[in-house]
């Protein structure tokens, strides 16, 4: 089959996992990598021996070698991105969150709706971790019983140093957010696709504090919201980046006939009424915490970005849609785009 050429646009933090995902993946080839700041880009080239960099994404869309876009910049430039990628006929893979305020997620999807011929995924690796997949079975299957709520926790330290490292981060224009949209944003993914996804119909509450990186950031450190679910149960967000915990999530999902938690992706608490229930969800999660069992079926390895990525290949290959379609992204994106509103600057 036709190998998928693959360019890297944004060359920072994130952007060598989606390198070695793409290098590791028969089907594709990386072909260039891009960052407005020259020096990144050479650097990134010459360490993983990609041929070709440029500052200039304009010329990797013009590019008919070029089949497929990775977009690893900030939050605020993905939608123009995004976009003009659509646009240029290619397909795309864009980091989290993808867009750092409503406006600029509505002209993403207008787009995308445009393209329907067009791959496209949004990063939410967690959901190719097996625990993860077991529990969204464990709840469609029924054995919780009707859910009531759902609870989303993170608890993590991000530093003064952290916020001040990129001057993107902690404001409202660049980062649109800061602890839910930039980290808890991957538990509320999973909380809100494992119970059946948001009711967008219904807007959520909440209420967001600077509690100790203040003069230091203009948007949140702590939260807590309450999403309103599409089965009618309730979602609970809590989060912090002022922990003394480095990092520490919780999921719980609570319903008539039992109650799940797992923590850092390991079983935390599981009761059932019923004996029987209590000791399959207990193996089912047991087994599935193992690292042996990290793996998204045979056809793909490891859990994380090499499962989405591998599935974006694949999905282009085979002409289907991606596991974590753009639209599952937008909905959880909307979510916490929702939740801000109020309180942008
Ligand atoms: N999925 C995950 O677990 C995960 C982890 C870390 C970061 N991320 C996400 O990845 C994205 C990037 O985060 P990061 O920490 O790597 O940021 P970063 O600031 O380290 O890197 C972003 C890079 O993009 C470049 N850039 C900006 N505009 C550009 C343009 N128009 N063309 C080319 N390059 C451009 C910048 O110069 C910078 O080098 C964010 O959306 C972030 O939320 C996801």
């Amino acid at each position: 089959m036709k190998k998928v050429r693959v360019a890297v646009i944004g060359c920072g933090v994130i952007a060598p996992t989606h390198i070695k995902c793409y290098q590791a993946n028969e089907g594709a080839e990386l072909v260039a990598v891009c960052d407005i700041i020259e020096e990144r880009a050479k650097k990134l080239a010459e360490e993983y021996n990609v041929p070709r960099y440029t500052t200039n994404a304009a010329e990797l869309f013009a590019d008919p070698e070029i089949d497929a876009v990775s977009i690893c910049t900030e939050h605020y430039t993905h939608s123009d991105l995004v976009v003009a990628a659509f646009n240029a006929g290619k397909h795309v893979v864009c980091e989290k969150c993808l867009a750092a305020s409503i406006p600029e997620l509505d002209a993403m999807m207008a787009a995308a709706n445009a393209h329907p011929e067009l791959v496209a995924t949004g990063i939410f690796q967690h959901r190719f971790t097996a625990i993860n997949r077991e529990l969204k079975a464990i709840v469609e299957e029924g054995l919780l019983g009707r859910l009531l709520t759902s609870r989303a926790q993170l608890y993590c330290l991000r530093t003064d140093e952290y916020y001040k490292s990129d001057a993107w981060r902690g404001t409202w224009k660049c980062e649109g957010g800061s602890i839910l949209i930039n980290q808890a944003i991957h538990f509320i993914d999973q909380m809100l696709w494992i119970s059946g996804g948001p009711d967008l119909n219904q807007k959520p509450v909440a209420m967001i504090r600077n509690l100790n990186h203040e003069g230091v950031i203009e948007t949140d450190d702590t939260a807590a919201a309450v999403v309103p679910l599409a089965n009618g149960a309730l979602g609970v967000i809590e989060a912090t980046s002022a922990s003394f915990h480095i990092w520490h999530n919780t999921l719980s999902f609570e319903g008539t006939k039992g109650i799940v938690e797992i923590r850092d992706d390991k079983p935390l608490s599981i009761e059932f009424k019923d004996p029987e229930v209590q000791a399959e969800v207990t193996r089912r999660l047991t087994d599935a915490a193992k690292p042996e069992n990290l793996d998204f079926g045979k056809e793909y390895y490891g859990g994380g970005h090499p499962g989405q990525i591998n599935d974006f290949i694949a999905a282009i290959q085979e002409k289907r849609a991606p596991y974590v379609t753009l639209e599952d992204a937008a909905s959880t994106a909307r979510v916490i785009l929702n939740i801000y509103e109020p309180f942008r600057a």
